[in-house]
């Protein structure tokens, strides 16, 4: 097929992208987007601090347009992210303990049944462990609830949405490391201990060149019986167009990678400014790197 997402169907997969609210008047972008894609995540509109200004008042306006107009063109949401230490409001800043812990629950709660029936994966956790080497959880106000907060956040996701499929996401897990392996123990331990889980998101934010051992990563998870997702790709500087071409084929190599995201549309959408990471220039143009994940795919 001609485009990414037509492309990724051919292969029972979807091709992605995040999305800004504030840039769906513009009609370059809406053009890519509606010819390419087949799947949408919210750049940051469904992120805590967007979605819960206040404590118990909820705001979806922006998420909505994004949903609205995936929906209207036929394409999944990946939702992201119901809880994660960054981007949280001021007002859970300040929160820790028990408040901190029922006001987390009640956002998922709330979030996750608000979009009900229109998710197809969500990123329950975000970021969750620490690059410490060793594989630990990251230190945060949430971790200091205990360490049992991931699997009650996944349990009240499950409960609010059945059909949404329930994701641990996070980075520099590309390869097999201490990070990586961590979050494969809890997987282990969350399906032996029936937490509901369905899914590994990599973020795969990636310079130069992926780990060697990239594919077999993906497939350690998938071997435990959850689908795994390239959830925020974009990829900087040289051989750019090779590396996401080798992104593209680990992910068509195991049978239970689903979908790949990129993280924006056009170079000067990326959030990593000035690096140029991702498949069209700043005036909408296809670069090499398009050329090769469509070749790839
Ligand atoms: C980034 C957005 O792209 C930026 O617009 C925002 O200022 C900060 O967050 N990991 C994630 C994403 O899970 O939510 C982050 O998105 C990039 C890193």
């Amino acid at each position: 097929a001609s485009t990414l997402g037509a492309s990724a169907a051919e292969h029972g997969r979807y091709f992605g992208t995040a999305v800004g609210a504030n840039k769906l008047g513009d009609g370059t972008y809406v053009g890519i987007l509606n010819r390419e894609f087949n799947s949408v995540t919210a750049e940051n509109e469904m992120k805590w601090d967007a979605t819960e200004p206040s404590q118990g008042r909820f705001t979806y306006t922006n998420a909505d347009r994004i949903v609205n107009h995936a929906r209207a063109n036929g394409m999944n949401v990946r939702g992201h992210t119901l809880l994660w230490h960054s981007q949280q409001p001021g007002w859970a800043q300040s929160m820790s303990g028990s408040a901190l812990r029922s006001a987390a629950m009640n956002h998922v709660t709330q979030v996750a049944s608000y979009y009900r029936g229109r998710i197809h994966s969500w990123d329950v956790v975000n970021e969750a462990f620490a690059d410490d080497g060793r594989g630990s959880r990251r230190d945060s106000s949430l971790q200091r609830t205990g360490n049992d907060w991931i699997e009650a956040a996944f349990r009240a996701a499950r409960a609010a949405d059945p059909g949404a499929r329930l994701c641990y996401n996070d980075y520099n897990t590309d390869g097999i490391n201490a990070k990586s392996t961590g979050i494969y123990n809890m997987v282990v331990d969350f399906k032996a201990r029936g937490v509901p889980i369905d899914c590994v998101g990599f973020q795969s934010h990636l310079t130069n060149s992926v780990p060697g051992d990239y594919q077999a990563n993906l497939q350690r998870f998938a071997s435990l019986g959850v689908d795994v997702q390239i959830t925020e790709l974009d990829i900087a500087g040289a051989n750019q167009a090779a590396v996401y071409s080798t992104v593209v084929r680990a992910c068509l190599a195991v049978a239970r990678c689903t979908g790949i995201t990129v993280w924006g549309i056009r170079d000067t959408d990326s959030w990593r400014t000035g690096q140029n990471p991702l498949l069209f220039d700043g005036n909408g143009n296809k670069k090499p790197a398009y050329t090769a994940a469509l070749e790839a795919l």
